[in-house]
């Protein structure tokens, strides 16, 4: 497909940067959508908040912001845009119209969600409280607002150790996910009492699989999430959230890197890492796939897609989430 002169013109620059891993022939079926899009962010006065599980076309292509779960929190929160676009799953977008309510927040698929956030309820979290009175509970952001809504506090994986041991107590019930639970248990002495919600992502990763890779190329530096099983963490060299992995290639400039999360995320960096040589292990996040530029397309032009929280839901899910957010990153 031949790109007309204006969208070859808007787009070439972006190209340039993913040249590396887009190819040209699947380039030309983007293009035209970034154009459009790019055009319609301005005429809308709309802001594109993607996740770094984002495809690169979306990644580097339409997005004004691209992070972590903590950073889209924060940015959601100071933007001043009438719209704001998430490009991630549903958890995301509910915490970015809880941290701007009067926003217009647009989630281009319904049906991203994500296997943590499926893994618990608010009920569930009141029959916990119930078992454990008085014991605080910290969240984290991956779960829906009503969750949010019964929880104390809520964590993302770049700051679950600072939010646990800023409460003060000996104990916490940690939700939902019961490997960065472990992980938590791990940096700190207050003891934490844990679900069984896990990533389908993150929990397919093995140890012996890392050794393997660490076996055949004795060089590469190895960096897991904290959703991880606790051995694959312990056969790693670093483990933080998606944006501390990125942060940590682009400060060090290792020869060669695995990121053990979703495939993306490893195409992301790779963009603005020439000099360091990835190796791809491949667990697709099947909820961030749902998100394509055809779908940022549509739901930016009919305005659809757009998230709505109960009042009574929205106050309490705004505290846990604004009380996380004023703790920042972990140290
Ligand atoms: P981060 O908060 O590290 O971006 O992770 C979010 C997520 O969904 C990881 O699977
Ligand atoms: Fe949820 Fe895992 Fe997908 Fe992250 S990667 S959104 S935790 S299912």
């Amino acid at each position: 497909m031949e790109l007309n002169f204006e969208i070859k013109k808007e787009t070439d620059k972006i190209y340039q940067k993913v040249s590396n891993v887009i190819p040209p022939i699947e380039w030309a079926f983007h293009a035209p959508l970034i154009h459009k899009i790019n055009q319609l962010k301005k005429e809308k006065n709309a802001v594109v908040l993607a996740h770094n599980y984002q495809t690169p076309e979306i990644f580097h292509g339409v997005a004004d912001i691209s992070a972590d779960s903590l950073a889209l929190a924060v940015e959601a929160e100071k933007t001043d845009a009438d719209i704001i676009v998430l490009c991630g799953v549903h958890f995301m977008a509910e915490t970015a119209k809880l941290m701007n309510p009067n926003k217009k927040v647009l989630l281009p698929d319904m049906g991203a969600g994500c296997s943590l956030a499926a893994s618990i309820t608010g009920e569930d979290v009141r029959m916990l409280k119930q078992k454990y009175p008085s014991v605080p509970v910290v969240t984290y952001v991956n779960t829906s607002a009503e969750v949010k809504a019964e929880s104390d506090i809520c964590c993302t994986s770049a700051n679950a150790v600072k939010v646990v041991e800023s409460l003060g107590t000996d104990k916490v019930i940690f939700l939902p996910d019961q490997y960065m639970a472990k992980y938590v248990q791990s940096k700190t002495k207050v003891q934490i009492i844990s679900w069984v919600g896990t990533c389908i992502v993150h929990e397919k990763f093995s140890a012996q699989e890392i050794r393997e890779i660490k076996k055949q190329n004795p060089e590469i530096k190895v960096l897991t999430h904290p959703e991880c099983p606790p051995d694959v963490i312990a056969a790693s060299d670093f483990t933080g959230s998606t944006s501390s992995m990125s942060k940590y290639v682009k400060d060090k400039q290792p020869s060669k890197v695995m990121l053990v999360t979703e495939c993306s995320m490893s195409d992301n960096v790779q963009v603005e890492n020439p000099n360091v040589q990835f190796i791809k292990p491949c667990n697709l996040c099947p909820y961030m796939k749902r998100i394509t530029l055809q779908k940022i397309l549509e739901c930016l032009e009919k305005e659809t897609n757009e998230i709505l929280i109960p009042e009574t839901i929205i106050k309490k899910a705004q505290r846990a989430v604004g009380r996380m957010v004023a703790i920042g990153r972990n140290h």
